[in-house]
């Protein structure tokens, strides 16, 4: 999602900074942009989000080169499947250092800039699926819901303060590298998404979920009463694809 919303980025003229851990990933997508546009900048640096440093590098990477810092999309991001059969705990920390700390991390160094500006926007991401836990999917879960209610305790107190807008995204399935092992049903195409995400920052909205289908189901589950909602099929809520593990 990263990629295709730093493409469409482009049309609109602006300078960019890419970062990710595959660095000649990174350096094709940002010749493909300026190829594309030559009146903008887009540079790149490596970052692993685990890493601090790496994230202080990537910040003050952006802020040498472009003096501002208008708007962080923070879309770094694993799926990993923690089946109780092989219950590991280190699946459970990484997923909350790269999915929810990673974003913690960059917010640190954002904010000093954000704030002598007096001007900037966050963009987080969540899923839809972030009040209720999931069969199989814990710890992903876990580190959303971090993120959901982590930067909705910010998002009045930075707005109100410091003028710094707090969106978060929540999607539902989108069709990226991410789900190709997991037929999510309903999964809508990256194009759509990173329109939709785009769209939503320039109305300066606090949060962007979609698809709407899948928006609507999420909050009636969401309703469930407890008794049901332990009742539902395991195997339907871990998905298609989700690994056969055998029980010890
Ligand atoms: N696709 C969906 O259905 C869906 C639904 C809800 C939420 N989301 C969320 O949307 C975000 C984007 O996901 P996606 O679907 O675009 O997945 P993706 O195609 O797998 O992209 C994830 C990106 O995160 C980067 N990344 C992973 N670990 C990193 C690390 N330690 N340091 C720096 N970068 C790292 C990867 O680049 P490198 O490997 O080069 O580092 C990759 O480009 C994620 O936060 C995901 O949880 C996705």
């Amino acid at each position: 999602m990263g990629k295709e919303i730093a493409c469409q980025l482009s049309k609109f003229n602006c300078n960019l900074a890419l970062f990710a851990r595959r660095d000649n990933e990174l350096q094709k997508i940002s010749e493909e942009i300026i190829k594309n546009n030559k009146k903008i900048k887009c540079i790149f640096k490596k970052c692993d989000v685990k890493n601090l440093m790496d994230i202080k590098n990537a910040v003050d990477f952006a802020y040498k080169n472009f003096r501002r810092i208008d708007i962080a999309i923070l879309t770094a991001g694993i799926l990993i499947p923690n089946p109780i059969q092989t219950f590991d705990s280190k699946i459970i920390r990484d997923t909350i250092d790269i999915n929810f700390m990673g974003s913690v991390y960059f917010t640190e160094f954002l904010m000093k800039i954000m704030k002598s500006q007096k001007s900037g926007t966050i963009v987080v991401t969540s899923t839809l699926p972030d009040r209720r836990g999931v069969p199989g999917w814990g710890a992903y879960g876990a580190s959303k819901a971090a993120v959901s209610w982590f930067f909705e305790s910010l998002r009045s107190e930075a707005k109100q303060r410091y003028n710094i807008n707090i969106i978060t995204l929540k999607p539902g399935s989108v069709k990226t590298p991410m789900i190709e092992n997991y037929h999510r049903r309903g999964a809508i195409s990256v194009e759509k998404a990173a329109e939709i995400i785009i769209k939503g920052i320039i109305k300066d909205k606090e949060v962007i979920q979609f698809p709407l289908g899948q928006l609507l189901m999420t909050r009636t589950m969401d309703l469930f009463p407890i008794f049901v909602y332990d009742k539902l099929d395991i195997d339907l809520q871990k998905g298609d694809g989700y690994p056969q593990v055998k029980d010890y």
